[in-house]
């Protein structure tokens, strides 16, 4: 690997774009050292006027031209583009998936013997620079490749290294967990509502409550049930309203919650 890596990018969608305003607002590298390939030359051109990035005729040239190659489409599109890849893969590049329940020995055994692959699992508040992702690097991926897909997720959030046999725990925990916080959200709402708080005045207490809640988990540094504890005074409000989330089993309920969401994600990735 270069110390200046020329990057590809399969797939021009949601993910593909938030990735390379990252990288490029990190500065990891520069947009000539990008090249991106779309299905739809619409979404490249876009790419290409929006940040100065080079447009690919088509995925085959990603391959040809590029160190390390993202592959950013949709699980069910990839069998296809794996296929009509894998005659160009060679020895001396790498490949990083974010494709979920997209294996590691499914993309090495396409991709070829000599392929390098590191599977990630991101999740959307990538989109805004506050993602969180799992990476799992396959046999072959060298510690510069680690490094780099590391730099590369940590332009757009946190980034965590670990085995594979993970990452559907990873699926199930920050892949999923976003929606898990915005039902949360939703139920607030909902309670807010049926205590007679007006819609407009509900969303507003509630997002700021979230978001004051999230960067005080994240900016004190204080263990979650530690802050929890220092809101809920005996005999008070807050304890009233934990005592009927205990008695109903939250905590039980969101464990079996993440459990079906492994269970799935274990059964996507038989395929
Ligand atoms: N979005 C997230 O937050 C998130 C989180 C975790 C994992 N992921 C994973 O990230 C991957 C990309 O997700 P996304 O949200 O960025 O999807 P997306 O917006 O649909 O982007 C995929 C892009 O690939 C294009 N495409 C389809 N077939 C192609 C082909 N044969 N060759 C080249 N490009 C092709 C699509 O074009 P068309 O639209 O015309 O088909 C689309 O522009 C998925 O595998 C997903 O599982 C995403």
């Amino acid at each position: 690997m270069s110390e200046n890596p020329k990057l590809g990018f399969i797939g021009a969608g949601n993910m593909a774009t938030a990735l390379i305003r990252g990288i490029l607002h990190a500065r990891c590298t520069t947009p000539s050292q990008i090249l991106v390939a779309d299905i739809d030359a619409a979404k490249t051109a876009a790419l290409a006027s929006a940040h100065g990035v080079q447009a690919a005729a088509n995925n085959c040239e990603v391959v040809r031209q590029c160190d390390a190659v993202v592959l950013a489409v949709k699980p069910q599109t990839m069998s296809a583009v794996l296929a009509e890849i894998a005659p160009g893969v060679r020895p001396d590049q790498c490949f990083i998936s974010i494709a979920a329940g997209v294996t590691l020995a499914r993309l090495e055994a396409t991709l070829g013997p000599q392929a390098r692959v590191i599977r990630v699992m991101p999740n959307t508040p990538s989109l805004i620079g506050a993602g969180a992702a799992g990476i799992a690097p396959g046999t072959r991926a060298t510690d510069a490749d680690i490094a780099l897909a590391r730099r590369l997720f940590e332009a757009v959030g946190i980034a965590v290294v670990l085995d594979e046999k993970h990452l559907d725990a990873v699926t199930a925990v920050s892949g999923s967990g976003p929606a898990y916080v915005f039902f949360f959200v939703e139920s607030l709402l909902e309670a807010a509502e049926y205590a007679g708080l007006e819609r407009a005045v509900a969303e507003a207490l509630v997002k700021q409550t979230i978001l004051g809640a999230a960067r005080m988990i994240v900016e004190t540094g204080q263990p979650p049930a530690k802050l929890r504890e220092a809101v809920t005074s005996p005999g008070g409000t807050t304890a009233a309203a934990l005592t009927v989330l205990r008695e109903k089993n939250f905590t039980e309920l969101i464990v079996q919650a993440v459990q079906a969401a492994v269970a799935r994600s274990v059964q996507l990735g038989k395929g």
